[in-house]
């Protein structure tokens, strides 16, 4: 049905695809050439994964029947480069790339916190765009009629300022599918946790820390052994959604849990081992399915190549 003569159509909402999410992180934090468009700020490192000797009854991967070197880096979220480690309201991300043997391998990308800020494309780029354009009226505005956009935000800010790397949870925040070789499948969301505890700064210690603290507290840190944290899936039920990143399960912190193994960091890696390829949540392998309803899930690999095509141009 057409708009009666004279009334103001709405404006069609135009479907937005990878570089214009990537586009709008340029646009708010600048191009960062040679660099990623997001969580730019971050530590290459190399460890190994040894699997729990229950991994395998849950999925068919083959990083959970062997140990296997790994590639992973630890980051702040957002694009700027000179992200202040000590912020209490932005993301630390932890991505890992699992080598298969023979070239193949599997990523698992990873958040201090168990929701994403937005639940399609289409918000990414307007949430982006509002905060960009610095109207306080404007930003008050998206928040108040996008109420999901506010969960991340109040999830970071009723947590300290983790004080290392190595001393918080992570979580994969959507959910994944994972088969056995008997072809059972189960509903899991990742999640990392540190052997260090979980290690959290007063405000006042935050503030005294610096903008730039955590690369000389994990170089310390490694001299004295490797950074451990126990990769574990919580498992899903029927009924659980896998649509809405910014969405916790039921009850999520008290669901029965499985270990999946350990990620054993070892030593800090240059960083022109991970700028050489970008850590993508859809490279998964037989056994493990990321979720095909979950439209930040269906975008994000396709908007990491854009960012890393861009940073590899001259
Ligand atoms: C529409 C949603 C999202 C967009 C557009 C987006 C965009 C990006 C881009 C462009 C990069 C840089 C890729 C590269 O150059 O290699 C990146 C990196 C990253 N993203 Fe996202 N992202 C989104 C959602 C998420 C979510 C839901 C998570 C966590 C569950 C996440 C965690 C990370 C992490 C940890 C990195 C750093 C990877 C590394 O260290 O290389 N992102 N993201």
């Amino acid at each position: 049905m057409g708009a009666a003569p004279g009334a103001m159509a709405e404006p069609a909402k135009v479907p937005a695809g990878p570089a214009d999410l990537v586009n709008a992180l340029n646009d708010v934090f600048g191009k960062n050439a040679g660099q990623r468009a997001a969580h730019t700020k971050g530590i290459c490192l190399s460890g190994t994964f040894t699997p729990a000797a229950d991994a395998p009854k849950l999925s068919k991967a083959p990083h959970f029947s062997k140990p296997v070197p790994i590639t992973a880096r630890f980051s702040l979220g957002g694009g700027n480069a000179k992200a202040p480690d000590n912020a209490q309201d932005n993301v630390r991300g932890f991505a890992i790339r699992f080598d298969l043997g023979d070239g193949a391998s599997t990523d698992l990308v990873t958040i201090s916190a168990p929701v994403f800020f937005v639940q399609t494309p289409e918000q990414f780029v307007e949430l982006l765009e509002t905060v960009g354009s610095g109207d306080q009226d404007k930003i008050k505005a998206f928040f108040e009629s996008h109420p999901a956009s506010t969960r991340q935000k109040a999830w970071l800010t009723s947590h300290p300022v983790p004080a290392s790397f190595a001393g918080v949870d992570y979580w994969g925040v959507h959910g994944f599918t994972f088969t056995n070789a008997a072809g059972e499948t189960t509903l899991v969301k990742y999640k990392l946790i540190p052997e260090a505890g979980e290690l959290g700064l007063t405000p006042e210690e935050a503030e005294a820390k610096g903008p730039d603290f955590y690369a000389e507290e994990l170089k310390d840190r490694l001299a004295k052994g490797p950074v451990v944290f126990d990769l574990t899936a919580i498992i899903g039920k029927d009924g659980d959604q896998t649509t809405d990143p910014t969405l916790r399960w039921d009850d999520e912190d008290g669901r029965p849990t499985a270990p999946l193994g350990k990620i054993s960091i070892d030593a800090i890696a240059p960083d022109a081992t991970c700028n050489a390829f970008s850590f993508l949540p859809g490279n998964v392998v037989d056994g493990i399915a990321g979720p095909a309803s979950d439209p930040i899930f269906q975008i994000r690999s396709p908007a990491y190549l854009v960012s890393f095509t861009r940073r590899l141009a001259p």
